[in-house]
């Protein structure tokens, strides 16, 4: 059997070389990297198809494989799938799968993989690095420093209510993957975590060691709120006035996930009128900033450019995430960056695992 890795100039051969080091069994490994086009292709992808980039010769010259596993800007439509008779698992290493026909896919019966998750990491420390500076004050004290010569200022809106972490109740609303690592990152500040996500068991969030709390208590109680949901037409504006309104006055507002969560008028006003201790934003309801924003002139909001997920390192991570969700795949685990979650039932498909995990293990 063989494995093909699709590097591009998003995730280069080196991660995925590392990334095949998963692999212990005698399954060929085999590592191309798409030499014709570079990260802009993957507006072309998203916005015109798979087809519209050119195909990579050095896809093209192993289309015997079993297992795929492409990069950012692997083009997977029906003509290039068509080449690919042995195809059994796609991997992708992002979460959005615009670069499959997933149709043709699902007609063949291929398991696809995708890179869920891949930047959890990367925006919860981003999560924790805007929380620590809007409590501390940290940014702010960097503009002032840098930008008049002679402030040496040490006094701050929120001076008179800085808390420690460790005495913090940090109150997570959506306990998913990114969700999940801010908790364990705060946990390990000392901080008492409640976490709010209807769709997670609250046996499942006590046996982490915290409490599941309702919406409105997790407003009411937390010292800190940080938003970790995914935004879908069900989640629109799920945290709105009621819920920004009932915050304490010493309270932190984080937001990481989306803008279009929160009811963005009731929690500028808050700021504004100082109702809250206050807020660090990665995601606004129009980005990027226009010149004259409220948002960038408030003196008690850590604001940055949208740019939690965006670090080298999570790409090099999609590549050992989706490699590792490939290989337990074939082990038969249900990953959560399974997508075709039918498919790894049908007859022909586990007849191949079976002798996959043979030559993958
Ligand atoms: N700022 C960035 O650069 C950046 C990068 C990546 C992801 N994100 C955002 O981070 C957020 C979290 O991503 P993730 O990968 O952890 O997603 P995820 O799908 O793993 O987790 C989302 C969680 O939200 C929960 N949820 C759904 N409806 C809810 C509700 N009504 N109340 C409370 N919880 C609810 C789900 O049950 C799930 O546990 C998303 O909004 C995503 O778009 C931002």
């Amino acid at each position: 059997m063989k494995i093909l890795l699709m590097a591009d100039a998003g995730i280069k051969k080196a991660a995925f070389k590392k990334a095949a080091q998963q692999i212990k069994g005698t399954v060929e490994v085999i590592v191309e990297e798409i030499t014709e086009y570079g990260m802009e292709a993957l507006q072309v992808i998203e916005t015109e198809g798979a087809d519209a980039v050119p195909v990579p010769a050095g896809m093209l010259k192993h289309t015997d494989v079993d297992v795929l596993v492409g990069s950012i800007t692997t083009p997977l439509s029906k003509k290039i799938l068509d080449r690919f008779p042995n195809l059994r698992i796609i991997g992708l290493c992002r979460a959005g799968i615009e670069n499959i026909d997933m149709e043709e896919v699902d007609r063949r019966g291929i398991v696809v993989v995708n890179g869920l998750g891949r930047n959890a990491e990367a925006v919860s420390d981003m999560t924790m690095a805007i929380m620590l500076s809007e409590l501390r004050n940290v940014a702010r004290s960097y503009k002032d420093l840098t930008t008049d010569p002679n402030s040496w200022r040490k006094e701050w809106p929120s001076t008179p209510y800085l808390p420690h972490m460790a005495d913090c109740k940090v109150g997570i609303f959506g306990f998913g993957m990114i969700g999940r690592l801010v908790a364990k990152k705060c946990a390990g500040f000392g901080s008492e975590l409640l976490i709010c996500d209807p769709f997670v068991d609250d046996e499942i969030i006590k046996g982490f060691g915290y409490k599941s709390v309702s919406k409105e208590d997790l407003f009411k109680e937390s010292d800190i709120i940080t938003i970790h949901a995914r935004f879908v037409e069900e989640t629109k504006g799920i945290v709105g006035r009621k819920e920004i309104e009932s915050m304490k006055p010493t309270a932190y507002f984080i937001n990481t996930a989306r803008a279009g969560l929160i009811d963005n008028d009731a929690l500028l006003e808050a700021l504004v009128n100082h109702k809250i201790g206050g807020a660090a934003l990665d995601v606004f309801p129009e980005e990027p900033l226009p010149a004259d924003s409220l948002w960038r002139k408030l003196d008690n909001c850590t604001v940055t450019a949208h740019m939690a997920g965006g670090v080298m390192a999570a790409r090099d991570y999609a590549a050992k995430l989706v490699v590792g969700a490939v290989l337990a795949t074939i082990k038969g685990e249900k990953v959560p960056q399974l997508v075709t979650k039918d498919t790894v039932d049908k007859d022909e498909y586990k007849t191949w695992a079976e002798e996959a995990e043979k030559e993958f293990f």
